[in-house]
């Protein structure tokens, strides 16, 4: 299947969630401007969007509403055309995108394209949209199959693909596929989501155009596909990304085992790989180990600290020695040296840990 754009093809960006599972890197910026493999989450889905032949992207923004267009401006750096639309309170999935469709110019008829913000996609966009064109979908939903489906709502379909349940979370799931976050809408559809008010596309919108009949069609594929909704997700997609197991025009510079950009400084004698991503200004000393990890600006790796399939925010510091690993360091936090964090440990931005004086062992 090859991959081919849809000239003039608009499409909605929802990036108001407050993104609570990344807490505390959320905190103080939104989810889709993480860094990640060293640019802002949303630039790969920017870039990813127009090589589909995506000119003009309304961002739907609610939380810290105001710290996009200063990253993002009027798009001409990325070769697109933004607006932004902000709600005054959330309005939930399906009210963000009723309210996002103000700004665009898409007949009744067009088809209009809505991504979630929060996800790694690496499926045929324009071939999700000839299919919603061919079949004169109301809704086009990109599904994706996951090995455990009990985690995430699933979408069942009949044979001609058309959508005949959108089912919550249960023990017993009757089928693999899932809501992908990738969706085209016919711009009437959206029209008719009721305006000003708080709606979620995944438990009104979508179960009502089934139940009165219209067609919601699946557009099922395999290929690469994350929600970085969680820390583990978070990382595993910017390791993803350095390692090129998904491409992504937006990647700043050439990668290999590891990304570091302009201004940092990596020291010869540390061991930087496993798709680990390395801010500017950001140093990591002689002796320090970071593996598939995520480090922000300024970031401080001290010499023989190490740092595996973690995130640390801008500005955090581990101290030399400091053993780090699946955790989450916020913004400006310091671990101690010697400190050997249990695994899946959050410190919250600028929590200082004191230096361990006895390295906790289990031989002890
Ligand atoms: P969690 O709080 O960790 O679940 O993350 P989230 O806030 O991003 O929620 P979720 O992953 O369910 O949201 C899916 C997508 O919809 C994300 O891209 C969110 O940014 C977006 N979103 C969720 N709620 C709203 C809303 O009220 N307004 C807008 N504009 N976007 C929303």
């Amino acid at each position: 299947m090859t991959e081919t754009s849809v000239p003039g093809l608009e499409a909605i960006l929802l990036v108001g969630g407050q993104g609570t599972r990344l807490r505390p890197l959320t905190l103080g910026t939104p989810k889709p401007l993480l860094p990640t493999a060293g640019v802002p989450f949303l630039a790969h889905q920017l870039a990813r969007a127009r090589s589909f032949g995506v000119r003009r992207i309304v961002f739907a923004t609610s939380y810290k509403a105001a710290m996009f267009e200063p990253v993002f401006g009027d798009g001409a750096e990325f070769g697109l055309s933004l607006e932004y639309m902000t709600e005054e309170t959330p309005l939930g999935t399906g009210g963000a995108i009723r309210n996002a469709a103000e700004g665009l110019t898409a007949a009744p008829t067009d088809p209009v394209l809505v991504l979630n913000g929060d996800i790694l996609s690496g499926h045929d966009i324009g071939d999700q949209v000839r299919t919603h064109l061919a079949r004169n979908a109301a809704v086009t939903l990109h599904l994706t199959e996951v090995d455990d489906p009990t985690r995430f709502g699933c979408v069942p379909t009949d044979d001609d693909g058309r959508v005949t349940a959108f089912l919550e979370k249960t023990s017993n799931p009757v089928t693999n596929r899932i809501n992908a976050g990738c969706y085209v809408f016919t711009r009437s559809v959206i029209d008719r989501i009721p305006r000003d008010e708080v709606v979620s596309v995944e438990r009104e919108t979508f179960p009502g155009l089934i139940e009165s009949g219209e067609l919601v069609l699946g557009y099922h594929d395999r290929t690469y596909w994350l929600d970085v909704g969680t820390p583990a997700a978070f990382v595993q997609g910017s390791r993803d990304l350095v390692l090129g197991r998904l491409a992504s025009p937006a990647l700043p510079g050439p990668t290999g085992d590891h990304l570091a950009l302009d201004g940092a400084d990596v020291s010869p004698e540390a061991k930087v790989n496993n798709g680990s991503a390395v801010g500017s200004r950001a140093v990591v000393e002689a002796g320090a180990v970071v593996s598939g990890s995520v480090l922000s600006d300024e970031c401080v790796v001290e010499a023989g600290a190490t740092v595996t399939d973690s995130v640390l925010g801008r500005g955090a510091r581990v101290c030399s020695g400091a053993v780090v690993r699946d955790a989450v360091i916020g913004d400006g936090a310091v671990v101690g040296p010697g400190n050997e964090l249990q695994a899946g440990i959050r410190v919250w931005p600028g929590v200082r840990l004191p230096a361990c004086a006895v390295r906790w062992s289990s031989d002890i």
